[in-house]
């Protein structure tokens, strides 16, 4: 069997305990290191002048990392990747902004860096991209005669067509999408989505077995929410917690209850909505004062896009309006911290605490949330309170599900988790440990390449490299 290449904007750090950003990293990294493989993309590294990748063997994965120019940086990655897709992807088109200039570096760099794989590439490899980045990149390898099977797997959610066609390229986004053999979303809603575009707009329609016919092709269209290997975390947050951190923590709570939140530092989390929440609890609820503490852990990330500056502006003063409305001498209701801790703390961090607060606007899946139920001790166990609007939330029957816009809402499943009895939280993980055994990080992956594969095999799609040169309507020359 050929070799899996992963091919992604974001490649997890190489060392080993290095805090790792975002879900796509930990998950792809704990996916790969079972089957081995290449990953390929962006070294994080900003260059003078673009470069071949640098190799680095670590166990059975071979990294092959890119610099990227700072205007390529600019115009992919801080442009149209965060500044266009990710607002209006996560449903927040008032904060998206759109320049053709950007656009157009990005499908260039999607050029650049599918030129830099393509002398990897092996006759029987299979490739699969990950993420919004990437939309174009199998057109890209198509183009430069690449016949291998290619899947896509979208993290983030995709949102209804009303919204995706705010993104004025949106047609040939979708179109893009259609060059993989297998395109695969967190959740059915997402999927729905996809659908839904290609079926309104006439551009294909879709079968039964989950096959879609859209621009003369055939691609697998599937819904495989990412896991997590519950096991192992439930091992790491035992060994874990004896650590100095986890002691300090614990002693510095002298009794108290524990709220804990992890989430880059980015709008989409609904950190605002969270701390009002929390301070709705202690303003209804005067028993709680000097009884529960929220320890909030907010790493920044894309600090040098605007909407990321404001939101953490926003935090910072509603964490000491809060703090300083309910504090005493000897309690602050709100710890907020801007920084990486090495995963394993943290679940050993989740293990210490009663609650676990994951309520993001919107989420591809969260896996946060998994990692929390699954950090907890089965004979004492915390409640996870979740957003709705998680991807998680279709998968996590025992949690306490809120709507993140209704904060008295959130402030009641705080207050039910805060005092819940230990026969129902224990019956909560358990529902919840079931599910996330059988739906774990193997099988997202083994479904997915699964489908790949046979998508391939069965309609030869790869016989056919489609040559079809990106010239498009809303790019022009950067
Ligand atoms: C999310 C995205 C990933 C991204 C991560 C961290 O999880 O789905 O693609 O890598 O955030 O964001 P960053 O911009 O730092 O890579």
């Amino acid at each position: 069997m050929g070799r899996l290449i992963v091919v992604s904007n974001r490649v997890a750090p190489t060392q080993e305990g290095r805090p790792s950003a975002g879900g796509l990293a930990i998950g792809v990294l704990d996916a790969l290191k079972e089957t081995g493989g290449v990953w390929f993309g962006w070294s994080g590294e900003i260059v003078g002048e673009p470069s071949e990748p640098v190799i680095e063997q670590q166990g059975n994965v071979t990294y092959a990392t890119v610099g990227l120019t700072r205007r390529d940086y600019d115009q992919y990655y801080r442009g149209f990747s965060n500044t266009t897709l990710w607002p209006t992807f996560h449903y927040r088109n008032d904060l998206s902004h759109f320049e053709r200039e950007d656009y157009a570096g990005y499908l260039r760099v999607n050029e650049t860096l599918a030129r830099r794989l393509v002398t990897m590439i092996r006759p029987d490899d299979i490739i699969w991209v990950h993420d919004y980045h990437l939309l174009p990149f199998a057109r890209c390898l198509r183009n430069l005669g690449v016949t291998n099977p290619i899947g896509f797997f979208l993290h983030i959610p995709f949102p209804v067509p009303e919204v995706l066609r705010t993104v004025p390229p949106h047609q040939e986004l979708v179109h893009f999408m259609c060059d993989y053999d297998v395109v695969g979303f967190q959740t059915e809603a997402d999927r729905q989505s996809f659908i839904d575009f290609i079926e309104r707009g006439h551009h294909g329609s879709a079968s039964e077995d989950g096959m879609l016919h859209a621009y003369d092709r055939l691609l697998k269209v599937a819904a495989y929410p990412i896991g997590i290997y519950p096991d192992a975390i439930a091992k790491a947050a035992t060994q874990y917690t004896d650590r100095k951190a986890v002691r300090s923590l614990r002693d510095g709570l002298r009794g108290r209850k524990l709220i804990m939140s992890v989430d880059r530092l980015d709008y989409s989390k609904g950190l605002v909505e969270r701390f009002q929440a929390f301070e709705r609890l202690l303003q209804n609820g005067p028993g709680w004062h000097g009884r529960v503490s929220l320890v909030q852990i907010a790493p920044p990330t894309r600090s040098d896009v605007q909407t990321y500056q404001r939101i953490r502006q926003n935090l910072e003063g509603e964490a000491g309006r809060i703090n300083g409305r309910f504090a005493q001498l000897d309690w602050t209701p709100i710890q907020y911290l801007n920084r990486k801790y090495e995963r394993n703390l943290l679940m050993a961090l989740f293990r210490t605490s009663q609650v676990g607060y994951v309520t993001p606007l919107r989420d591809g899946m969260n896996l946060v949330a998994k990692e929390y139920v699954a950090s907890q001790d089965p004979s004492d166990p915390g409640v996870l309170v979740l957003s709705q609007f998680a991807g998680a939330a279709e998968q996590m029957p025992g949690a306490l599900v809120v709507n993140p816009f209704d904060l008295s809402q959130m402030a009641e499943a705080l207050e039910r988790a805060l005092s819940m009895p230990l026969a129902e939280r224990q019956a909560r993980h358990a529902d919840m440990m079931t599910s996330l055994r059988e739906n774990n990080l193997s099988v997202w992956r083994d479904t997915f390449l699964a489908d790949l594969r046979n998508v391939a095999t069965a309609a030869s799609v790869t016989a056919k490299a489609v040559k079809q040169p990106i010239k498009l309507a809303h790019a022009k020359a950067a």
